[in-house]
């Protein structure tokens, strides 16, 4: 009887078996391919097959504003970028993808920064990396030595506030000071404290919640450069706090415009996010261990952290701020921290115009703690969402050499610039500040700035 034949009493088990046996073995791998790229291709939320089956032609940009603002109508009649649509870059059609290639190959232009060098009154350091339209056009920079010329200065200038564990140096930071120094503008990077290569020269630590440091750098550029019109752009966890420090000086700020990139918006909320997932927690790990050296490299001068068993083991973010941040921060519990720290509680009070994008496939940053209802109740606010992107990534363009938001913020700016609005507010502006300051007028720079206000007031054009 022929071995390959079933007899005909075996069991269905066995005949199902060895039926199965005579299928070649290749056929199974190729199978087991097949179905480890599914896998993959769901568990990476890769979207290349709905881009390839829709063209390419891309997602479409979420405008959510005050409908009855004149404010942000007359803006976005302006922005086309806003109004497009957002083509993702083909090979990189997954949030993760995005936000890996952003953080490990980042494709950033050259940028070499200028260093100066800020200290707080508690004796914190503050490094700050300036990059000028010279800078980036000529490779070198012409040094203003005349006082009296940067006092006129009338360039405007964009302070740039980095996200959590991340610096001057890192590749999104460096596309953006790029863009706008080469369209003209004096852009200066505010390192947080402890990081860009500086040492930590007091006990304080800088946090999600942390705003005296902006508020102090604002008004010091505004004093070194009071002709010049400010603007700031916050990324993650630096976009939280420009939109707290916003909110908690209303119309009190030197500050023409802002936007903020891709902000946790609501701390306690993304806290839960990154904690869910298998994916989220691995971002969390790799936040954890850039937070852990930052404290351990400053180890001698955070003297008020006792337990550094506890920060060493730390595998999360959560952990970290347990040991850490919550206790230089001096606040009771975790949460606490976190409610009292976002910036979703200052959305209502900002006075300011301001650009909010977000992506809502953003592995970190999530979707769910986006304030749709006060951003939309808020005249100055224009909130973009798009689709895909995912965190601070937004990469176009079939070489992906350039962000999207980047392009999105350059045009707000430069639209803001020039609106008539823009101009009638920043005269209400200075008649407030020069008011409000008059008490304080001792100190030296107020005292410059006020006859720099009177005089601007004065070449207005009522
Ligand atoms: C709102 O802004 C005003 C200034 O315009 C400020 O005095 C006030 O403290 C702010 N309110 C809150 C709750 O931060
Ligand atoms: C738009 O702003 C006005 C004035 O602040 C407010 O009364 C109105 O409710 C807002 N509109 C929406 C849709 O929230």
């Amino acid at each position: 009887m022929d071995s390959g034949m079933l007899a005909a009493n075996a069991s269905p088990y066995d005949r199902l078996v060895q039926a199965l046996a005579l299928i070649p073995i290749s056929y199974y791998l190729f199978a087991a391919l097949f179905i480890f790229l599914a896998f993959l291709y769901t568990f990476l939320e890769i979207h290349f097959l709905h881009d390839l089956l829709t063209l390419f032609r891309g997602y479409p940009v979420t405008l959510t504003y005050n409908s009855s603002s004149h404010l942000c109508q007359s803006l976005l009649s302006n922005c086309n970028i806003l109004r497009g649509r957002y083509s993702v870059t083909p090979w990189l059609s997954g949030p993760h993808l995005q936000t890996v290639f952003l953080s490990v190959f980042g494709r950033a232009p050259p940028v070499t920064y200028r260093r100066h060098l800020f200290l707080t009154s508690d004796g914190g350091t503050i490094a700050l990396d300036w990059l000028t339209y010279s800078d980036v056009t000529e490779g070198r920079s012409r040094v203003i030595d005349d006082s009296a010329a940067i006092k006129r200065d009338k360039t405007p200038i964009m302070i740039v506030i980095p996200g959590l564990t991340s610096d001057s140096s890192s590749a999104y930071a460096k596309h953006l000071a790029f863009n706008m120094a080469r369209n003209g503008w004096n852009v200066v990077v505010s390192n947080h404290r402890g990081l860009g290569g500086v040492s930590l020269t007091s006990d304080c630590f800088y946090n999600a919640g942390y705003t005296e440091d902006l508020r102090k750098l604002i008004d010091h550029i505004h004093c070194e450069y009071p002709e010049a019109p400010l603007f700031a752009v916050g990324a993650s966890i630096g976009a939280n706090i420009l939109v707290k420090y916003l909110g908690e000086d209303g119309t009190n700020t030197p500050l023409v415009g802002a936007a903020a990139i891709c902000s946790p918006w609501d701390l306690l909320i993304c806290d839960r996010f990154i904690n869910r997932k298998p994916v989220q927690k691995m971002y969390d790990r790799a936040l954890t261990v850039g937070l852990k050296g930052y404290a351990q490299l400053h180890q001698s001068i955070l003297s008020r952290l006792a337990d550094w068993e506890g920060i060493t083991k730390s595998r999360s973010v959560r952990d970290f701020d347990k040991h850490a941040t919550r206790i230089l921060g001096k606040f009771e519990t975790v949460d606490t921290f976190y409610r009292r720290s976002s910036s979703v509680n200052h959305v209502s009070n900002v006075s300011v115009p301001l650009l909010c994008i977000s992506a809502l496939d953003d592995p970190l940053c999530t979707r769910e703690a986006i304030p749709w209802d006060e951003c939309r109740v808020n005249e100055n606010i224009i909130l973009a969402t798009t689709p895909r992107g995912g965190y601070l990534a937004f990469y176009e363009g079939i070489t992906a050499s350039s962000l999207w938001w980047v392009r999105a913020v350059d045009e707000f700016f430069g639209v803001l610039r020039t609106s008539p609005l823009i101009k009638e507010r920043q005269k209400n502006f200075l008649l407030f500040y020069c008011r409000s300051k008059a008490a304080v007028w001792q100190s030296h720079c107020n005292l410059q700035l006020m006859k720099g206000h009177i005089w601007m007031l004065w070449k207005i054009d009522w």
